[in-house]
């Protein structure tokens, strides 16, 4: 039996888009509803406990909305959140974090550089994947601050942001990586960029496809694909200014990504905790 409902994607702002494009090409049938929290971006500076009562509130947002499956498309959420989600959500839950294994399959030298927020390279769940994936590599970890917010401004290849990204890739090439990592679903955007100040011997990983895959697989197995008869939707959700999200979808994504864009805001009420509220945006 084929599901209707949709995907719910999930991310700090535009960043989860590099992984809802990978998702569309590998599963053009399946409808799709992101929540952007653009009005709390950027993730990487914030605590975890932060991000974990964000994502309880966005993440319930979604279930009561009727999606079939959860994606973080955010490396920092996903290591603050996931593990509390999956004890707490009845559904698949597909997080993601920086690709130390494939990397480790394709680098010739051995280091590896990864470009991250500060959150996520001080997340333990990085140390443990280091643990498990990284013997025998040296791993060169970079937090890229003010990046995050390039991305969400669409500055993908103004002079500041060229500056700025140069600054990161310096340290790593120094250190002789002949792989970079990019370990926030954000910087994909900027893999034009990357790959002209880059020499085209360094590998750029991304994780994005991967993360499509694992969803695929997830959905097959619980019975959840969506029928190919049946034309897909795409909804947008953002806390911060719609009109920048529009913009952003017009200028970076496909014709058939493109969707209605509302409003969310989230407040703390006296005594309680975060709540939601649909908003003019
Ligand atoms: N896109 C997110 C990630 O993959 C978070 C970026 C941020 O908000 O700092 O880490």
């Amino acid at each position: 039996m084929a599901d209707p409902r949709p995907v719910g994607v999930v991310d700090s702002g535009v960043g989860g888009l590099s992984v809802l494009r990978e998702i569309h090409a590998l599963m053009p049938s399946e409808s799709l509803t992101y929540v952007a929290d653009a009005g709390f971006v950027p993730y990487g500076d914030r605590s975890a406990e932060e991000i974990r009562a964000r994502l309880d509130v966005l993440t319930r947002f979604l279930v009561d909305g009727g999606v079939k499956a959860l994606v973080v498309a955010c490396n920092t959420a996903t290591a603050a959140a996931v593990p509390r989600l999956r004890e707490r959500l009845p559904l698949p839950i597909v997080g993601m974090e920086p690709a130390v294994k494939p990397a480790a399959a394709v680098t010739q030298n051995g280091v590896v550089g990864v470009l991250a927020t500060q959150g996520t390279l001080a997340s333990g769940r990085f140390a443990a994947l280091l643990q498990r994936y990284a013997e025998g590599m040296r791993i060169v970890t970079q937090p890229c601050p003010g990046l995050v917010t390039a991305v969400e401004r669409g500055e993908l290849d103004t002079p500041a942001t060229v500056r700025l990204l140069r600054s990161y890739l310096d340290p790593l090439l120094a250190q002789g990586v002949d792989t970079i990592i990019l370990g926030c679903t954000h910087y994909p955007f900027l893999r034009p960029l990357l790959e002209r100040l880059l020499d085209p011997g360094v590998r750029i990983i991304d994780t994005g496809a991967a993360v499509a895959r694992q969803l695929q697989r997830r959905l097959v197995e619980a019975g959840l694909q969506a029928s190919a008869e049946v034309p897909a939707r795409v909804h947008y959700w953002t806390s911060g200014d719609g009109e920048v999200l529009r913009r952003f979808l017009r200028q970076y994504l496909p014709e058939t990504l493109q969707g209605p864009v509302e409003g969310l805001s989230m407040g703390q009420e006296q005594g309680a905790g975060l709540r939601l509220a649909r908003a003019e945006r």
